[in-house]
């Protein structure tokens, strides 16, 4: 049955497929400044307030595409079974690209980040996707259209499109046309990021579950819409004049908040694992001793650091001491990316 997601692929695409190309793509993971958490409308994914990320450089998906007898799915080398919702999931999506054309796909996947673990796998992998059927069938289309495909795949992967910072706008259309991503035109070389990996398990509560329950039922979560769009302005002036302080205030601020929201809801919803709270104290620890470090969270256990590469060596030395056993990845988001 065709839904309204449907329609609007229908409306945006080209109707003729040119001969399917084997193609490939990279599309960055992203870790938002300022979270989107939080849908006016579920079906089509359209946030109820802007967010703002940061790419992270070659941490992602690689996808590569081509033409074959049936859909097949091969993800970190292993063949998907086509019952499982890894593969449905896929080629649902896949699906709003074809529009019931008899086109089957063979489809192989790489993340180089763990899935599902609150590092946003899946914005990395539905930016990626859309991207190579796009260059499959040579449909050249604005980037603005692109993302607001890649959005009904899963919201955050809007914003995957892109290296470096990425600004996405609500927009206020029914249809959504108006919620799309750009990306803000600057590097920032000397910015760093740290993810401290707590966990590589799949979360139990996916963010979209996460979403509509705090929506539904959290007493916070009109003060957090609207606390995260002026978080957003507050952001673009921050990169705006490089201030670092700014951004890692606001970042983390915003962080908190959407976990307080969520942690409002009834019942509570609670990504943090007792070792996400022992980090964030040592952040602040650090903070306290002079070092401008700050900290955000999504949905899952795992920490991102933010800091200026000045900070670097003390943040390497103070982190790993007070983490022993935990898995840090230090990430440069402006380097040269794949
Ligand atoms: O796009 P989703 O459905 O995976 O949700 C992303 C939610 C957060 O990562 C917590 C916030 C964000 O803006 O990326």
């Amino acid at each position: 049955m065709s839904s309204l997601a449907d329609a609007i692929f229908d409306r945006l695409l080209p109707k003729r497929f040119a001969t399917g190309v084997p193609v490939s793509a990279f599309a960055p993971s992203n870790i938002a400044l300022s979270k989107y958490w939080g849908k006016r409308d579920v079906a089509l994914n359209l946030p109820t307030n802007s967010s703002l990320s940061i790419s992270l450089g070659n941490y992602g998906t690689h996808t590569h595409i081509t033409a074959a007898h049936a859909d097949s799915l091969t993800f970190n080398g292993q063949t998907i079974a086509c019952e499982s919702a890894l593969f449905q999931r896929t080629f649902a999506f896949v699906e709003r690209f074809r529009r019931g054309q008899d086109l089957p796909l063979a489809i192989t996947t790489e993340n180089t980040i763990p899935t599902a673990a609150g590092l946003a796998s899946s914005a990395s992998g539905f930016a990626a996707l859309s991207q190579v059927l796009c260059a499959h069938w040579q449909w050249d289309l604005p980037l603005s259209t692109l993302s607001v495909l890649t959005r009904m795949g899963s919201g955050s992967a809007c914003r995957s499109l892109w290296h470096g910072f990425v600004h996405w706008q609500a927009g206020q259309a029914a249809d959504g046309l108006d919620s799309f991503a750009t990306p803000i035109a600057t590097d920032w070389h000397d910015l760093r990021l740290a993810v401290v990996v707590i966990s590589t398990a799949p979360k139990a509560l996916s963010s979209t579950h996460g979403m509509n329950h705090t929506v539904a039922s959290s007493p916070l979560y009109a003060p957090w819409a609207s606390t995260a769009e002026h978080d957003v302005q507050t952001l673009l002036h921050a990169i705006a004049t490089r201030n670092f302080t700014l951004l890692g205030q606001t970042a983390e601020a915003n962080a908190l908040a959407m976990h307080a929201t969520m942690l409002a809801a009834r019942p509570a919803v609670c990504y943090f694992a007792p070792q996400s709270l022992a980090v964030l104290q040592q952040v602040w620890q650090l903070r306290e001793q002079g070092v401008e470090v700050y900290a955000t969270m999504d949905a899952g256990a795992n920490v991102k650091i933010l800091y200026p590469v000045e900070a670097e060596s003390l943040v390497q030395s103070a982190l790993p001491a007070a983490l022993s056993g935990l898995d840090i990845w230090w990430i440069n988001p402006f380097a040269t990316i794949v």
